[in-house]
């Protein structure tokens, strides 16, 4: 048997830059409650949200993700032909294939990039970022785009009072690329499918094509569960990132946590006993929660801002429908 040739790629990685794309439209709290029974002080006290924006037209999952790609390969200081690998995590593409991230290579300039979407919720940045370091540290790619991206307006019913207000659409996209020291601490991972019915669909395609529903299938959310489940178990791995980075939360500049609700996020400060200079993300107040798509619109709204810096040392968590979730520790770029 011949002994095959591999490759290793860079020591570490680290996050190059990060674009985002808001969508243009502001959707408010009295708007929302135009369409179901709540109110503006209702959604504020229970998740923090004053405003959010729901995409329009020439805003597809496709045209956000390369609006902010376009702006993270600018900033990485790169040309779009150095991407060596486009990642997209999304659940509201609405097309099976080709891919959404394929579209982004040829509307990016980086046609001839391999490319692929994948799904994992509101913690599919987290994983991106996670799998696109290791796969240059693997050797496979060098500078890979990782993108969150969501239209969830399209898989929400907005007479839903358990997720019209809540969810929103937007995208973020980072550069990761090769680090000569670590920028990107181990992930902390994992998934539980005994709770799949916690955020799920009313009902499959198949189904409302074949007439078994009478309407189209949008999402549904079982709150309080996926409330205590995120209280309950994101502090331990938010914890375990730390300790797998060799930090502490006093080591830490900010906190960017998905944008779920104010309300997940206090109880996550509170668990980690984070030291009051910490900087904690609170985006959700203006962007809504816009799943995969949520950490690093966070965390350009805070560099912007000025209210973070590069090199920061920041802890990221993503949690959502599975339910599944990821962890790590990055320095800002
Ligand atoms: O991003 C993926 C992960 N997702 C999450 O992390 C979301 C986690 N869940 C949540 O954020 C919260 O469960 C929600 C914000 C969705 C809801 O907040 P809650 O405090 O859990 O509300 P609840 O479902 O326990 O309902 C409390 C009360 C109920 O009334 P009673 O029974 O106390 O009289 C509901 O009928 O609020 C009522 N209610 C509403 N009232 C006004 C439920 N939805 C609404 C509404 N407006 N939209």
């Amino acid at each position: 048997m011949p002994s095959l040739n591999t490759v290793t790629g860079a020591k570490h990685a680290r996050i190059y830059s990060v674009g985002t794309y808001r969508p243009r439209r502001v959707v408010t709290n009295a708007e929302v409650c135009e369409l179901i029974d709540s109110t503006d002080e209702w959604i504020r006290e229970r998740s923090g949200i004053t405003e959010r924006r729901w995409a329009g037209e020439g805003e597809s999952v496709v045209d956000m993700a390369a609006e902010a790609a376009k702006i993270a390969v600018e900033r990485a200081g790169i040309e779009p032909t150095d991407i060596g690998l486009i990642m997209l995590g999304t659940v509201s593409h609405p097309y099976a294939f080709p891919s959404a991230s394929v579209e982004v290579g040829e509307l990016i300039g980086a046609r001839g990039a391999p490319a692929l979407d994948f799904a994992a919720a509101c913690a599919g940045f987290c994983y991106g970022v996670g799998m696109a370091a290791d796969i240059i540290r693997g050797g496979s790619a060098k500078y890979i785009l990782v993108i969150g991206v969501e239209r969830l307006t399209d898989v929400v019913n907005e007479h839903d009072r358990g997720t019209a207000f809540l969810f929103a659409d937007g995208a973020g996209a980072v550069v990761i690329g090769p680090s000569d020291t670590p920028g990107i601490g181990p992930i902390v991972w994992g998934g539980d499918g005994s709770q799949k019915d916690a955020i799920t669909m009313t009902a499959s395609l198949n189904d409302f094509r074949d007439g078994l529903v009478p309407d189209y299938p949008t999402a549904v959310m079982a709150g309080q569960q996926v409330f205590r489940w995120a209280v309950g178990e994101m502090p331990k791995a938010t914890k375990e990132a730390l300790e797998q980075a060799g930090i502490t939360a006093a080591d830490l500049d900010v906190f960017i946590p998905h944008q779920a609700n104010n309300r997940i996020t206090d109880a996550l400060v509170r668990a980690l006993d984070l030291p009051p200079n910490v900087k904690v993300a609170r985006d959700i107040i203006t962007t809504g929660n816009t799943s995969a798509a949520s950490i690093p619109l966070a965390m350009d709204a805070m560099l912007q801002s000025g209210e973070a810096k590069s090199g920061d040392t920041a802890l990221l968590i993503g949690f959502g429908s599975g339910l599944v979730h990821a962890a790590q520790v990055v320095t800002l770029p």
